[in-house]
Parts: structure tokens; C-alpha cells; sequence
């Protein structure tokens, strides 16, 4: 299992694509999106999937094309939803250009998603469409709730890895599974690797929500302190509520009720708040909990222990990421 090849294969399937179309106006911010980089976790997880169940990967190249351009959807969106001036170290679309822009663009992307099933036979087009479109479903049930609870203060841990599970959790396992589904693999296994995903994904938010708060912005392309602006009730700020004194159990309570107006002065604070309560530590137990989580999932796969090595190494990878 090669991921810099699954990484190299797929740049190269993607730059064949044209999205210089008109109007530009709708399609340059695609092309713009889609060639500023990014990890291409999604279409790897595709293309590691269809690897480990077929002989032939690259068959799953339309697939992995479409989990990519729906994910780079969702970020446009997700970034005129969160008010995000950066993403991949460059302007968001809606900042370069505007937000009727980040609105059609991200539109036409969720369409041109859909478009590379075609490529498939009617038994693999519906299976891939149909989880395709439910996990799109729960994508958007997770990025409501994420922003009904930035004005919500009851909400529980519980409740806040539910909320992830659907925003992001879901399509890992689904791009997983859709490589599963092009290898014709079969149905349990196809699931234990959508299992081995999801938990992936749960570690994968909670990281992220690490380095929102406490990575470099050269390397994470994105502002930092950006949840802490919005108010986001990451697992940073509830394990403070759970694990802190009472005076910053308040204090941290007030900042994200708006009391604060300089975002900077808010920004150093509430990190103060959160290193004194070692809240990356105890982020850091979360994440290889969930590592953990995933790695059990493996165990179920009836696949070479070469493959397995291979997945494991990728949730290690993962968690120990800065970008
Ligand atoms: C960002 O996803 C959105 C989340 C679900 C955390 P990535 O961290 O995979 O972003 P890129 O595609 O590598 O830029
Ligand atoms: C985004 O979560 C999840 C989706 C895009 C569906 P975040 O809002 O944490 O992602 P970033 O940090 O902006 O990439
Ligand atoms: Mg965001
Ligand atoms: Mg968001
Ligand atoms: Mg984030």
C-alpha cells in the first residue's frame, strides 16, 4: 500500500479534467479550489479501498474524483458558513471572489460530483449513489448542528461527537467503502471498512480541532483561533467546562457569549485557558481512542497483513499530522 502513489495517480487523473468552462465566473473558482492541494485524504481512502478488494485501483479513479470535488464543495460552503478568510494558505472563494460566487460554484460542484457514476454500470452506479447521497445528507445534519451550537450552551460531549461523526466521520468511511463497492467486494467487509473509517474520521475532527486552536497557520493554511471567533463547542472548549475551575468555567463561558469584541485578546485568552487545564493533552488521549477505535475495526478485514500494516500506518499518519 502506497499512499504517495494513490497520492500521484490521483493529481494525475484530476489534472485531466477541464474546468475552464464559461461562464468563468462559476467555473474559475472551481478549477481554483480544486488545484490549491490539500491532503486528498478522501480520494486516497477511495483508492485504497477498491486496492485492497481488486487488482485494479485505478478503476476507482472517477469515484475517488467525486468524493474529492463533493468535500472541496463542502468547504467552500463550510467557509461562508464559519466567515473563513483562509483555506490551503490562500483566500477562501468567498473572500477572492464573493459570496453569490462561493453559493453557485459549490452548487455546480455537488452536480459535477454526481456526473463521474456515469462512469460506472448501472449495479455500481446505484450502490455508489445511493450511499453517496446519504452520507451527503448526513454531511449537512452535521454542518446544522454545528452551527445551531455555537449559540447553545447545554451541549454535551456526547452530543458533540455525534455532531462530527455527521459533518466529517461519515465520508471517510464512505469514500473507504465506494472503493470497496468499484472492487465488488463484499457487503460485510465493505461495512467493517466503513467501520475502520468512521472511527478514523471522529480522530481525524478532533485533530483538527486541535490545530485550529493550537497549530502553526503556516502549515495547518488556515486561521488559527477561527473556532474560538465563532464560538465552535469543540471537544477544546467542553472538556474545559467538564475539567476546570469555576473561575474559568466562567471566564470561558463569557467569551463565547460575546463579551469579548477584540478577537485577538479573545483568541489568547481562551488558549491560556485551555493549556492551563491541559486540554491538549487530554485532546491527544481522545484522538488515540479513536485511533485505537479504528484499528480494532481492521481486525475484522479479511485481507493480507501487508494491507493491514498499511491502514494502520495511515491512522498513524494521520494523527500525528500538522497540515
Ligand atoms: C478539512 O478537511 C475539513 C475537515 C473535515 C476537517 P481536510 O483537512 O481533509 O482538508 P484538505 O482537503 O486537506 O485541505
Ligand atoms: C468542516 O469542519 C466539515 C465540513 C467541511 C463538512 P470545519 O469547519 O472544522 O473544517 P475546517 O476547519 O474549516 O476545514
Ligand atoms: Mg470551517
Ligand atoms: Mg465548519
Ligand atoms: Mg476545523
Amino acid at each position: 500500500m502506497d499512499l504517495l502513489n494513490y497520492h500521484s495517480e490521483f493529481i494525475a487523473h484530476l489534472h485531466q479534467q477541464d474546468y475552464t468552462r464559461t461562464p468563468k465566473n462559476l467555473y474559475e473558482p472551481i478549477d481554483y479550489i480544486l488545484q490549491l492541494g490539500g491532503k486528498r485524504i478522501r480520494p486516497i481512502l477511495t483508492l485504497i479501498g477498491a486496492d485492497i478488494f481488486s487488482e485494479n485501483f485505478k478503476k476507482a479513479l472517477p469515484a475517488a474524483l467525486a468524493v474529492e470535488i463533493f468535500h472541496n464543495f463542502t468547504l467552500i460552503h463550510d467557509d461562508i458558513m464559519d466567515e473563513a478568510p483562509l483555506r490551503r494558505g490562500k483566500e477562501t472563494v468567498h473572500e477572492k471572489w464573493n459570496l453569490n460566487t462561493g453559493i453557485l460554484s459549490g452548487d455546480a460542484m455537488l452536480i459535477l460530483a454526481y456526473q463521474y457514476f456515469e462512469n460506472y454500470e448501472p449495479v455500481i452506479f446505484q450502490k455508489l449513489a445511493q450511499l453517496f447521497s446519504k452520507t451527503a445528507l448526513e454531511v449537512c445534519d452535521g454542518q446544522q448542528l454545528d452551527i445551531d451550537f455555537e449559540t447553545k450552551n447545554d451541549v454535551t460531549i456526547d452530543q458533540y461527537l455525534q455532531m462530527i461523526t455527521l459533518k466529517t466521520s461519515v465520508l471517510l468511511g464512505a469514500a473507504l467503502k465506494m472503493g470497496a463497492i468499484v472492487a465488488k467486494a463484499d457487503e460485510a467487509q465493505a461495512q467493517y471498512l466503513y467501520d475502520y473509517g468512521l472511527n478514523l474520521g471522529i480522530a481525524f475532527q478532533l485533530q483538527d480541532d486541535y490545530l485550529d486552536t493550537f497549530g502553526d497557520s503556516k502549515t495547518f493554511g488556515k486561521q488559527i483561533g477561527g473556532d474560538i471567533i465563532e464560538n465552535k463547542k469543540t471537544y477544546l472548549y467542553l472538556k474545559t467546562l467538564e475539567v476546570a475551575n469555576d473561575a474559568d468555567i466562567k471566564d470561558l463561558i463569557s467569551f463565547y457569549n460575546g463579551n469579548e469584541k477584540n478577537n485577538k485578546e479573545k483568541i489568547i485568552a481562551v488558549t491560556a485557558i485551555f493549556q492551563r487545564n491541559e486540554i491538549p493533552t487530554l485532546t491527544k488521549q481522545l484522538i488515540e481512542k479513536y485511533t485505537n477505535k479504528a484499528f480494532s475495526c481492521i481486525e475484522k478485514l479479511l485481507i493480507n497483513d501487508e494491507a493491514k500494516m498499511g491502514l494502520r500506518q495511515l491512522g498513524l499518519n494521520l494523527m500525528s499530522r500538522n497540515v
